[in-house]
């Protein structure tokens, strides 16, 4: 995931702490990294595909030392390919000016276009550069640079965080916040800014979080906070007192934890800017995904491990559905070792976070040797799987440290529904209005996750692990789309509690399982309101009538209101409903591991990439 620093001084060279803020935010992820520093007569830009090593390389030259203030970047490509021109700072071609951007310009094209016809010229692929240039003709006529930003964000649809330097008579640094994290602080000599507190840390632990929709104008010794209307704000000024292991976690107990609480933002990485709205359709980047190829498919194969392949599950019923396209799931190890018939023109879908594992490359190079076609949903750009495949879509997780899959599955789903909606539309299964509607509802998906990450669903969830945690075992029970989601459920509590968790399509119960209840066991129903929502009522019946302790998560009123425990999740659409009623049971695994004193992000036995058999 990207990351934002800058720094403005008195008199202390600021190159040397902007390389060391890109450093200390290595451990999100990135593929290029850049810097731009304020000289007397201009802005100066240096930036590099590649590790910052080979940014410092290009630094040595000692040109840029003396510089008092600037801002530097870390990209994890979203629009176009890593590489020099692509990496941020971007300028608008003044030699006044330089940005950089975490976030999506989901309205980049259209502005794009106003610009071109303006006489603008691009060097770059991405959205940012959109906005430099926004910025700089502003800043070209008023010469105010917070004035400048405040009228290009005017016009920009989307979710940012964005930082700028520029020099007229002066050096300017500024900054925003519209989703993606900023935090600002100051000592008596400079002022600094970063996408991540860890950032600040060696400059200062007096720190001011910006929220959504703030500018921040920096100033050696201090800085000024408005709103985008200009007017003063206010907000507080909080004590970071985080020892070194839990600054890397952000403040967060767990990476796990830290990782949960970025699903709003990894959603709608993966999500927005490759939404067409209007077409009621989608644009992955790369090729794969045109009307021809996926009007070809006569099914699908995914293959995948663990979390991966519940995500697989969901999204098989997300193309049979969406697409009318018949599709399998296979676990990778057991594809890669039957003997697969698979009919001409089947899409093998590969689906891993970290694009390594071992079976799941295995079953895509046994699906290539009978003629197939391997496509992927993977979260590392350059991994053997994304290398290996015909097309790919990328999910933008950024990267999962607890080993414990929370956000990669999420992105997953995002990516799963995606594909199936770019599906119905090309085969003519989808209609725009359709189509339109559900990508509607996924861009309303943000805040409604942001609400599951609360410290009041916390809460709930501890207090439920609370009440459970003596339990010998537990069922997890959905049916239809979040019959996946209580297996991933089921998964998530026994691989980091080490608790005994079965997870069963609900209907099957009577057909064995259900002899396992027992008066007090705790058993967890996931349900939402759609097709086999009254079905799932009658499994509940079921397990209380046996003495079944029913904890529901999910957004059925009448559900909720059965169960002995209920964890009430916003209501949407059936088919994004996984995106939600996950969240809850990632919280309450995370409790009952935390509860049993259990090592949450390394949990024994398990490696966070499987790269042998
Ligand atoms: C569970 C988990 C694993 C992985 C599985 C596949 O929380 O993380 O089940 O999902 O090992 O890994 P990837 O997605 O890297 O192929």
């Amino acid at each position: 995931m990207c990351g934002i620093v800058g720094a403005v001084s008195r008199s202390q060279a600021v190159l040397r702490p902007l390389v060391e803020g890109l450093r200390v935010l290595e451990y999100r992820g990135y593929d290029s990294c850049g810097v731009a520093v304020a000289e007397a007569d201009g802005v100066a830009v240096r930036r590099k595909v590649g590790r910052l090593a080979e940014l410092e390389a290009v630094l040595q030259d000692g040109a840029l030392d003396g510089a008092l203030g600037g801002i530097g970047h870390t990209r994890w490509a979203t629009h176009g390919k890593p590489s020099d021109e692509n990496a941020h700072p971007h300028s608008d071609g003044s030699g006044h000016l330089a940005l950089v951007h975490n976030g999506i310009i989901e309205n980049y094209l259209e502005l794009r276009r106003d610009l071109l016809d303006a006489g603008v010229t691009f060097t770059s692929e991405t959205d940012t550069e959109v906005l430099g240039h926004l910025v700089g003709r502003e800043f070209e006529r008023t010469g105010d640079l917070a004035a400048a930003l405040r009228a290009a964000l005017a016009r920009v649809q989307g979710y940012y965080a964005v930082a700028v330097v520029a020099v007229r008579d002066e050096v300017q640094i500024v900054c925003a916040r519209q989703g993606p994290p900023l935090v600002v602080g100051a000592t008596a000599e400079a002022s600094f800014l970063a996408s991540d507190v860890l950032a600040l840390i060696p400059h200062t632990r007096e720190v001011t979080y910006l929220e959504d929709g703030d500018v921040a104008i920096l100033r050696p010794g201090g800085f000024e906070l408005s709103d985008l209307a200009g007017n003063p704000v206010e907000r507080p000024v909080r004590t970071i007192d985080w020892d070194a292991e839990e600054a890397s976690k952000g403040g967060y107990a767990h990476h796990m934890l830290k990782e949960i609480h970025e699903q709003p933002d990894v959603l709608a990485q993966t999500a927005f800017d490759r939404l067409l709205q209007v077409e009621g359709d989608v644009a992955f980047e790369g090729g794969g995904w045109e009307n021809e190829a996926l009007q070809r498919v006569q099914r699908v194969q995914v293959v995948a491990c663990g979390t991966a392949l519940h995500a697989g599950m969901i999204a098989a019923y997300m193309i049979e559905g969406l697409a009318g396209v018949p599709v399998d799931v296979d676990f990778a190890s057991e594809f890669r070792y039957r003997d697969p018939q698979l009919v001409p023109d089947t899409m093998v879908l590969a689906i891993s976070q970290s694009g390594e594992t071992a079976d799941t490359l295995a079953a895509m190079r046994l699906a290539r040797s009978l003629g197939a076609r391997p496509v992927s949903i993977c979260n590392v750009i350059g991994s053997t799987v994304v290398r290996e495949s015909d097309a790919v879509i990328l999910t933008h997780a950024g990267p999962e440290i607890g080993v414990a899959s929370t956000k990669a599955f999420v992105t997953q789903v995002v990516a799963a529904l995606l594909l199936a909606v770019r599906m119905g539309r090309a085969r003519g299964r989808l209609s725009v209005e359709q189509g339109r509607e559900l990508l509607d509802e996924l861009r309303r998906l943000r805040p409604r996750v942001e609400s599951l990450v609360s410290d009041e669903v916390d809460a709930r969830c501890a207090e439920i692990a609370a009440q459970t945690q003596d339990a010998k075992g537990f069922f997890f029970l959905g049916r239809g789309i979040n019959f996946p989601v209580a297996l991933e459920g089921a998964l998530k509590l026994k691989e980091i509690s080490y608790v005994h968790a079965e997870g069963y399509a609900a209907g099957e119960m009577k057909h064995g399982p259900i002899a396992l209840i027992e008066p007090g066991m705790p058993v967890v129903v996931v349900n939402s309101p759609g097709r086999v929502a009254s079905k799932v009522r009658s499994n509940i019946e079921q397990v209380k009538a046996r003495g079944g302790r029913v904890i529901c998560v999910g957004s059925d009123p009448e559900s909720l209101a059965l169960a002995d425990e209920g964890v009430p999740v916003p209501a949407t659409n059936e088919w994004l409903s996984p995106l939600l009623n996950v969240i809850p049971l990632q919280l309450f695994a995370y409790h009952h591991a935390l509860l049993r004193g259990c090592d949450i992000d390394k949990p024994r036995n398990l490696a966070k990439s499987v790269t042998v058999e």
